[in-house]
């Protein structure tokens, strides 16, 4: 079946350039000598995990406890969560999965921390945490420097938890188009968590990881050698927005874009104008509107939760039933609308990839 054929809207992946990408991180990272544990929030599902486990990496991140359910689950045996895990609730899940996976999560809190220790303590599950240092993204994670020095000492004080190291994720310069500015601010970010884990070494608490960086700073992160682990999730999909920025001296990123959305004409009211299949439901904009593929000269509007309209300045050159294919502005929310992606090769379906933690945001 080619794809032109499927019904609409569905969610595509270019599977030859989605391999190429997991290939090329993979070297990537091996040739620097640094772990990848690729961020499994990007695509939802324990097959693409496996993927890039069999490719090298070392194991995923999840954003999400649901998420790691679900890859615990499946299979995928080695998950660090890289949000707190909150609640008395949610620490019972924590250690049913830790029981099935190696599971590592991340704490930037001292309660959170002592409730953590109690729910291993009363399952008999040692847990792995790591402390969630604050590089600059003004998100989660404790202060460099003292502050994250003393979480160190309290995890290590607590005798069902084992202290991993630090996460820094600075996702606030993922996406500066500049190379030497995102350069800049990313050295700058990892000498912050270098310097608190010397800081902690000094202690005499080991650190055995450093674990931070997305898919715009891979390369930059794997040469400057500070991080001993690197966490990039979109560089699968490369969505528009990402695949925009300069990689190193006017180079274009190495990646390539795989993931679209195809939507079909259902109207086409005037001359200038058509209708698609694809709304706010169907494509999300939290990263500006999607990018219409080989249509020169098309601008695309929202028109509700349904439909999505394209217009020329010219006349339109579309018919009633055509297809037309999209480039997300930001593949992992667009991935998260979907239950599957539908695998093409060439433009002909290869097959179905379950994207089995899809809505699992608690
Ligand atoms: C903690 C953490 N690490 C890594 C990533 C991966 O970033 P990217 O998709 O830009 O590669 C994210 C993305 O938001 C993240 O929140």
């Amino acid at each position: 079946m080619r794809i032109e054929d499927l019904d609409t809207p569905v969610l595509l992946v270019d599977i030859a350039a989605m391999e190429r990408n997991i290939a090329r991180m993979a070297a990537l990272c091996r040739d620097a000598g640094v772990a990848l544990r690729p961020h499994a929030k990007a695509h939802k599902s324990p097959d693409i995990a496996a993927m890039q486990i069999e490719a090298g990496a070392v194991g995923i991140c999840c954003a999400k406890l649901g998420e790691a359910e679900v890859m615990a689950h499946g299979g995928i045996g080695d998950i660090l969560i890289t949000t707190p895990v909150i609640g008395a609730s949610k620490l019972m899940r924590l250690v049913q999965i830790a029981s099935q996976a190696r599971v590592a999560v991340v704490a930037d809190d001292a309660g959170n921390i002592g409730e953590m220790a109690q729910m291993a303590q009363t399952a008999g599950v040692k847990l792995d945490v790591v402390v969630e240092v604050d590089v600059g993204q003004r998100r989660c994670g404790v202060q460099p420097g003292e502050p994250a020095l003393a979480l160190a000492q309290h995890i290590r004080g607590a005798e069902w938890l084992n202290f991993r190291g630090l996460q820094g994720y600075q996702g606030r310069i993922q996406m500066t188009g500049g190379y030497a500015e995102r350069k800049e601010a990313a050295d700058a970010a990892t000498a912050l968590l270098v310097g608190t884990a010397e800081l902690i070494r000094a202690g005499g608490i080991e650190v055995p990881v450093l674990t931070g960086g997305g898919s715009g700073t891979s390369a930059i992160d794997a040469a400057a050698g500070g991080l001993t682990e690197l966490q990039p999730g979109g560089y699968l999909f490369m969505d528009s927005r990402y695949a925009a920025i300069e990689w190193n001296d006017g180079n274009r990123v190495p990646f390539e874009t795989s993931l679209s959305v195809l939507a079909t004409v259902v109207s086409r009211p005037d001359a200038n104008r058509a209708i698609v299949d694809m709304g706010h439901k169907a494509m999300t904009s939290d990263g500006g509107p999607p990018v219409p593929i080989d249509l020169p000269g098309a601008a695309f509007a929202y028109g509700g939760e349904e439909h999505g309209e394209l217009s020329w300045d010219g006349p339109c050159p579309l018919a009633l039933g055509d297809k037309v294919l999209f480039r997300p502005a930001h593949c992992d929310t667009a991935v998260n609308l979907y239950d599957m992606f539908i695998a093409a090769r060439d433009g002909e379906v290869e097959g179905v990839i379950e994207i089995a933690a899809r809505g699992r945001t608690q």
